[in-house]
């Protein structure tokens, strides 16, 4: 079996499948106790620079919960790291930049990046991954999108409203588009090393920008995302372009160049995909607050995201967005065996599995 046969990657091109594939952003933390015991004497980017305890972390959610794809685990901000910009994250809080970028100066001083240099501990995960999952679970590789790690180092942490970035983006727009450029090549040169790696599939973390008018988008970030997409379409692996609180910017990201957009809880699932358009597969949508909630809760709401899909192929499941520290362990597997259960063709309530037109 090779990993163009599993689910993930047969759902992401559009094919028809046995059942849906599930998997959880966030999937590997502090959910789990077994990642717990391992964090709580090494900060995440201490784990990250150990590839064998990184990849152990990596493939714990896969072995416990079953779920459909590994995702490296790193976080956004890597990249930055590689390139010398000085962050911490803080437990909570996220990544904080000890000193933002906000003046001409500082937007020159981010270099490009080579990732085996600069990165080596991500790549050598990647390889170790690569052995580990033996061709039959797909490893998902991702990088945070420009305009999200633009936010991040303009104001210098998580931001509510997002006025820096705004400031930056419309009153010095050289400045903002000089910023997005080098942040763009860096996510290129990231993402190509990682599929170099191995990675079998990537994604495109633009977390905040349903913070942007779609105005905005179009003429800030759209180009960015468009360039990065293009840079990584030779090749037939498999892209996810996600963001959270997109409904009004869907019917650009549509046209972004990723075969699969990730959608969050706020728009209806069949809502979305008619957005999006049927050639495009589609990932998400269960709010991830609804883990934290009854059993019969979290089995009507993932009856109801799998209805919306009505089977049709293209559809990953995942929450709209991360998993939250507070979910139980039990209701992850909860979801990954109402997915595999739900979805399967010919189940025995009747119901139509992934796949089969309804
Ligand atoms: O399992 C996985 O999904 C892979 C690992 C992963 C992490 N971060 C590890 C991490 C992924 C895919 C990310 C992406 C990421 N990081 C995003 C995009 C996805 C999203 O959530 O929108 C963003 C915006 C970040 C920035 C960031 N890093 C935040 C907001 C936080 C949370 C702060 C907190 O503690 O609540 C982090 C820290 C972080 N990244 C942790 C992990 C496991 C928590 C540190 C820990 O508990 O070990």
């Amino acid at each position: 079996m090779s990993v163009s046969d599993s689910l993930l990657i047969r759902a992401a091109r559009r094919e028809t499948v046995e059942r849906t594939p599930v998997w959880f952003m966030r999937q590997a933390g502090r959910v789990l106790p077994e990642y717990r015991a391992i964090r709580k004497d090494l900060t995440l980017m201490e784990i990250a620079r150990r590839p064998e305890l990184c990849a152990e972390v990596t493939l714990q959610p896969v072995q416990r919960f079953g779920v459909d794809a590994a995702i490296l685990f790193a976080d956004i901000m890597h990249p930055l790291v590689g390139v010398g910009v000085d962050l911490e994250i803080v437990d909570a809080v996220g990544p904080v930049i000890r000193r933002p970028v906000r003046s001409g100066s500082e937007v020159n001083a981010l270099r490009p990046l080579t990732a085996e240099i600069d990165l080596p501990f991500v790549l050598d995960t990647i390889r170790i991954l690569k052995k580990e999952l033996g061709g039959k679970i797909p490893l998902i590789g991702f990088a945070g999108a420009p305009f999200t790690l633009a936010s991040y180092l303009i104001e210098g942490k998580a931001s509510r409203d997002f006025v820096k970035t705004k400031t930056m983006m419309h009153s010095a727009p050289e400045l903002w588009h000089d910023l997005m450029d080098r942040l763009t090549d860096i996510v290129i040169s990231y993402l190509m090393a990682q599929r170099s790696a191995g990675a079998d599939v990537l994604q495109l973390f633009d977390s905040w920008v349903g913070c942007l008018s779609p105005t905005d988008y179009a003429t800030n970030v759209e180009p960015y995302c468009k360039r990065i997409f293009e840079a990584l379409n030779a090749s037939d692996t498999p892209l996810i372009h996600f963001g959270v609180n997109t409904a009004t910017l869907l019917s650009l990201m549509k046209d972004d160049g990723a075969g699969v957009i990730g959608v969050d809880w706020r728009i209806p699932l069949d809502d979305a995909w008619d957005i999006i358009g049927h050639d495009k597969a589609i990932q998400g949508n269960l709010d991830p607050a609804i883990l934290c909630c009854s059993a019969e809760a979290i089995e009507r709401e993932v009856r109801d995201v799998l209805r919306r899909a009505g089977g049709r192929p293209g559809h990953i499941f995942n929450l709209g967005h991360g998993l939250l520290p507070d979910i139980p362990v039990d209701a992850v597997q909860r979801v990954v065996d109402l997915v595999h259960e739900v979805s399967t063709v010919g189940t025995a309530d009747g119901s139509l599995g992934a796949g089969a037109r309804r």
